[in-house]
């Protein structure tokens, strides 16, 4: 099956200029969703790692299935404002606008060892706040895993030498 066939491009959205990767047209289709999650755990498997961790919203929904597979606990980081606990926060800027993310504190705990799982990597700014997350919190990141990489955004220059897989290469 083409995975990528599944990701509708909606264009101009949410503002002029942006292609935006639709993933609901693929997670809807029950064979497609099962070939992702199932690519994504075999590209993961032989990471070391302790706990998945995976930013809102859309990284919720592959991060999950991904931790479940790999028999790992699944850690969120949350828009601002929704953790109930004390928080850990860092700001970042986005493809289209700016935003924050927060963990909780002691959700990874110091020497963890984390692989960070998210639908796409665009600019890079979202991961890149995940990674600070992990290090504030005195985790380690062990791996990074995206459904789609946007290639031409400069976002794997940020990422240094973390093991990053990429299950789909597209043109930004
Ligand atoms: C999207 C996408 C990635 C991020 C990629 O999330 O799900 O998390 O942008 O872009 P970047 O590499 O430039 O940071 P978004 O914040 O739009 O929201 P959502 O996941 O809550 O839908
Ligand atoms: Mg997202």
């Amino acid at each position: 099956m083409d995975l990528a066939s599944k990701v509708r491009v909606i264009k101009d959205f949410p503002k002029p200029g942006i292609n935006f990767r639709d993933i609901t047209t693929l997670l809807q289709d029950a064979e497609a969703f099962k070939k992702t999650v199932d690519a994504l755990v075999e590209l993961c498997k032989d990471m070391q790692v302790d706990v998945v961790a995976c930013p809102e919203a859309r990284g919720f929904v592959l991060g999950a299935p991904l931790a479940y597979a790999l028999g790992k606990g699944v850690v969120l980081l949350r828009k601002p404002g929704k953790l109930p606990g004390r928080t850990v926060c860092y700001n970042y800027e986005l493809e289209y606008g700016s935003d924050a993310l927060e963990v909780h504190e002691g959700a990874i705990q110091a020497g963890q060892k984390v692989l960070l799982v998210d639908d796409v990597l665009a600019t890079g700014g979202t991961v890149a706040a995940a990674v600070e997350l992990v290090k504030k919190s005195g985790g380690e990141v062990a791996g990074i895993a995206f459904l789609i990489e946007l290639l031409g955004l400069g976002a794997r220059e940020k990422l240094g030498d973390y093991p990053v897989v990429t299950l789909l290469q597209l043109e930004a």
